[in-house]
């Protein structure tokens, strides 16, 4: 017996895919927790992903290095609740899956057990192929992702643009057929220029989404509190805020505190 609701039709990868082939947009952005999951999906966004960008903008941490998959799953959980009809992806964090295929492949099969997301996503190409290929093998869908890699910010020194110089150019393109090939139903491509990204999404037949990529590829994708001004210390060039929420927020916070302090809260009506 199926417990899905019959109503809603669920975006799955084999719909992204074709997404991609009637020249259809997909829209992506995080959520890390059951309310802002079940918003983001109420909206109609395609993808949820619950990125470790969370180490950032939930733990507070100057990189995603720090969160580890028990706090991955335990954020994963959490949205997958509030989700009824966007495919959610789920980032394996830092030191999950690099070092050894079987590893990987248990670090995957926990993320899918323990928090009923639909697939997970990977950085790097042919340095982590061998994970990626055992996690899909047992029927895992994977999601890469090139460019900007967050993860290898200390091989990096910086989060700037990358691919600038053609051999970095050639590796990520190398990288991105490698990852088709080997099963990978979409691909992230993170910070590069936006003509690299194009060629990249008009080789491959998979979903190519970018964030900081131009506007040449398959679907974008932002991290929430960031579109949404909830943070307002980082400004890329290629972020773009839809709203103030910070300052939503901060007003509404005043407002309470001074209604608290002069008694006028709770009112003869807000009391039992
Ligand atoms: O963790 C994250 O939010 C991401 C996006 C920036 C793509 O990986």
């Amino acid at each position: 017996m199926s417990v899905h609701n019959e109503n809603i039709r669920r975006v799955t990868t084999q719909r992204l895919i074709e997404m991609k082939k009637r020249g259809e947009k997909i829209s992506m952005l995080t959520a890390y927790d059951y309310t802002m999951g079940a918003i983001v999906d109420n909206a109609g966004v395609d993808i949820i992903l619950v990125g470790d960008s969370a180490s950032n903008v939930i733990c507070g941490n100057s990189t995603t290095l720090p969160i580890t998959l028990d706090q991955m799953i335990f954020l994963a959980k959490s949205v997958v609740r509030g989700v009824k009809r966007a495919l959610v992806v789920v980032d394996m964090p830092f030191g999950s899956y690099q070092g050894n295929s079987k590893e990987a492949l248990a670090s995957a099969i926990r993320i899918m057990k323990e928090t009923h997301g639909d697939c997970l996503k990977l950085e790097g190409g042919e340095e982590i192929l061998e994970s990626v290929k055992r996690i899909l093998s047992a029927g895992i869908p994977v999601m890469g992702h090139l460019g900007l890699m967050p993860q290898s910010i200390n091989k990096y020194g910086s989060y700037a643009v990358r691919a600038q110089k053609e051999t970095e150019a050639e590796k990520l393109i190398r990288d991105a057929h490698l990852l088709e090939e080997a099963g990978c139903f979409g691909l992230v491509l993170e910070k590069i220029p936006a003509k690299l990204a194009q060629q990249v999404a008009s080789e491959l037949t998979i979903p190519v989404i970018g964030i900081g990529a131009g506007n040449g590829v398959d679907g974008q994708v932002l991290v929430l509190h960031d579109m949404v001004g909830l943070t307002q210390d980082f400004s890329p060039r290629f972020l773009r805020r839809y709203a103030n929420m910070q300052g939503i927020m901060n007003e509404a916070i005043k407002h309470y505190v001074s209604d608290v302090k002069s008694g006028d809260f709770p009112s003869g009506m807000e009391q039992y």
